[in-house]
């Protein structure tokens, strides 16, 4: 199998565990780092051991040994560099949510397309074993027809400050943006398009949402949703069919433990994660370079488009907008 070359853009919290994994999965290497701080970038590639580093995403752009970018800055800058990245002909990851707006998502599948490189959007409980566990038992018919979803996200980030990511709209803040994603694409992955949407938040002074309750309903069932920024709480994922239930532990989106519950009959597994599971959304891209795929099957460009419009229209029920909107 041949070796896939990485490069990562935008080097903060989550590169640092993105490439933590990175250097677990086989037949990958991580080429090139950019940051727009000079210091950051030399500090990352000597961590990771990545062979080059640039204080500018252009150069990145421009390394020739570099195949895929993994775009981990802030959400508002997705589109753009993602674009930017695919005009130069490289294959990008995208970190979650792959773009403010559909019409943003909209420009990026066209970019991909019209210059036939790889795009996929980082929504890596998608790739993870317990997750394609739950999928398996589902399509196998144990729990029969799904009626019922509820799943949430939540912690305490009231004291993280007003202009971190999490509260600033101009940096994308809010929930539904950063984590309410993840309740949203479990509906969506199982229970595909709803009927109807129904959604109320509480904003912060800003203009984003700080809590936000979701009601899908389908033809025949429901999906309830939630993600917040004010308390903690257990974040356990139900999906109950009226055959059987599957409850996914706390953190329900990166949780190696689930179970299958049919009447009296309970049967759990443990998945022994590579690294914190970032490395399955890898292997999935890496696979995909390696096979000329220009998006995955698994999370198809589709797929990020869909959930992007489920986003716009619960933003457009709570009043949640962003600078970027009027670009
Ligand atoms: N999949 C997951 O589990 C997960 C978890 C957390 C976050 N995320 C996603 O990853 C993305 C980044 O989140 P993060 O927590 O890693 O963010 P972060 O650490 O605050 O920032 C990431 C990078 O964005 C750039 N940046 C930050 N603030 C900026 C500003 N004011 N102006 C211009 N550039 C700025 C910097 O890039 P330079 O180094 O180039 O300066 C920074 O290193 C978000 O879109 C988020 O949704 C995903």
């Amino acid at each position: 199998m041949r070796t896939v070359g990485w490069g990562i853009l935008g080097l903060g919290n989550i590169a640092h565990k993105f490439a933590t994994d990175l250097l677990l999965v086989k037949n990958t290497e991580l080429i090139a780092v950019a940051s727009s701080d000079l210091e950051r970038a030399k500090a990352f590639s000597k961590k990771f051991q990545a062979q080059n580093y640039y204080d500018t995403y252009e150069s990145l752009f421009d390394d020739p040994q570099v195949e895929i970018i993994y775009i981990a800055s802030l959400h508002p800058r997705h589109a753009e560099l993602s674009i930017a990245a695919m005009e130069k002909g490289k294959a990008v990851l995208c970190e979650k949510p792959l773009a403010m707006n559909q019409r943003q998502v909209e420009k990026m599948i066209a970019m991909a397309k019209s210059n036939e490189v790889f795009l996929m959007e980082g929504l890596w409980t998608r790739f993870n074993p317990s997750f394609s566990q739950a999928q398996e038992w589902i399509t196998q018919g144990e729990l029969g027809k799904i009626k019922y979803i509820n799943a949430t996200f939540s912690f305490n980030g009231m004291n993280i400050g007003d202009d971190s990511r999490l509260f600033n709209p101009e940096k994308g803040g809010g929930t539904l943006l950063d984590i309410g994603i993840y309740p949203l694409f479990l509906a969506y992955q199982l229970l595909g398009m709803p009927k109807d949407i129904k959604a109320s938040a509480h904003l912060t002074k800003g203009g984003v949402d700080q809590q936000l309750a979701i009601l899908l309903t389908y033809e025949t069932s429901h999906a309830i949703l939630y993600s917040s920024f004010a308390h903690d709480e257990d974040m356990r994922a139900t999906i109950a069919g009226d055959a059987g239930e599957i409850y996914i532990d706390n953190r329900w989106h990166e949780s190696p433990k689930l179970t299958l519950v049919k009447s009296e009959h309970r049967k759990s597994k443990v998945f022994d994660f590579l690294g914190k599971g970032y490395s399955y959304e890898i292997e999935e891209a890496s696979q995909c370079i390696r096979e000329g795929k220009k998006q995955s099957a698994k999370w198809s460009l589709k797929n990020s488009l869909e959930l992007t419009q489920l986003m716009d229209t619960i933003r457009q029920f709570c009043g949640i907008h962003y600078p970027s909107d009027l670009d």
